[in-house]
């Protein structure tokens, strides 16, 4: 299927209306600081639809049709390693499912792999209590020797961090994302991970989370999403913040 691309580009961010695939071998060698994404996880295979519960509305466990289509970690791995400069980093939220390929393709291929996670306080019950909640979700992380690291203190080193899932008003309504993650999240990764100044890219962009917790942090940005209303929704996040930096 073929997708109109569109661009805009301002001082800060450029956010592309495309499939990333075709997109990446545009975006020249040795320009980004941070690949910072979330691309699809692939678990909507998995889903058993809706979880009854009793007395009350059941629990939507729905996922997208995007995350149907599969994500193959090895196809990035030469764009990511050409577009990144020498003392770059790579940030992927990734599930279970797909971790043993992201560690195949990836861990060869960098000094360093190695995983965060994203603890959320407020996952979805499991009423029936017959398994974990799902509270915990990965981060696979990959750099070079003399990457750039702004840690201070041990404390803060390690490699978890602790919140809820987008709630109201950060979590929009229309479009819903499934899949939005919180800013805060994003941002403690990018102030870890770059320096003010620095180019983030996210590929798989959503409503633009990534781009949001990049001006916020005087970090440039570009983002590109498949999904014509995810994108438009990322640009007006993205723009709100870039007009209030203004
Ligand atoms: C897990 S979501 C990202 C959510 C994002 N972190 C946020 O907070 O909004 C993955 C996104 O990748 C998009 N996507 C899937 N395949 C893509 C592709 N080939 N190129 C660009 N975007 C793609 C999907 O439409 C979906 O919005």
């Amino acid at each position: 299927m073929m997708y109109k691309v569109e661009k805009f580009k301002t001082k800060n961010y450029t956010v592309v209306n495309g499939d990333c695939l075709d997109y990446l071998s545009q975006i020249p060698d040795n320009s980004i600081d941070l690949i910072l994404t979330d691309p699809p996880y692939n678990i909507a295979q998995y889903s058993t639809g809706n979880i009854d519960l009793p007395g009350r509305t059941a629990l939507n466990n729905d996922l997208a049709e995007w995350d149907l289509e599969p994500i193959e970690p090895a196809k990035l791995l030469a764009d990511f390693k050409r577009i990144l400069k020498p003392d770059g980093n790579i940030f992927a939220f990734t599930s279970y499912n797909l971790m043993g390929k992201w560690h195949a393709a990836f861990d060869s291929e960098f000094d360093t792999f190695q995983f965060f996670v994203w603890h959320k306080t407020n996952p979805a019950p499991k009423i029936y209590k017959n398994g974990f909640l799902n509270s915990c979700e990965m981060i696979v992380c990959m750099w070079n020797k003399g990457h750039k690291w702004n840690f201070t203190t041990q404390n803060e080193m390690h490699n978890f961090f602790q919140s809820p899932i987008c709630m109201r008003p950060e979590r929009l309504s229309n479009p819903k994302h499934p899949a939005q993650k919180p800013v805060a999240l994003l941002e403690h990764i990018i102030n870890i991970a770059s320096n003010e100044g620095d180019v983030v890219f996210d590929p798989f962009m959503g409503v633009g989370s990534a781009g949001v917790a990049a001006l916020k942090n005087g970090r440039k940005y570009i983002g590109i999403e498949i999904e014509r209303n995810y994108f438009e929704a990322a640009v007006k996040r993205i723009d709100g913040v870039e007009n209030k930096n203004d």
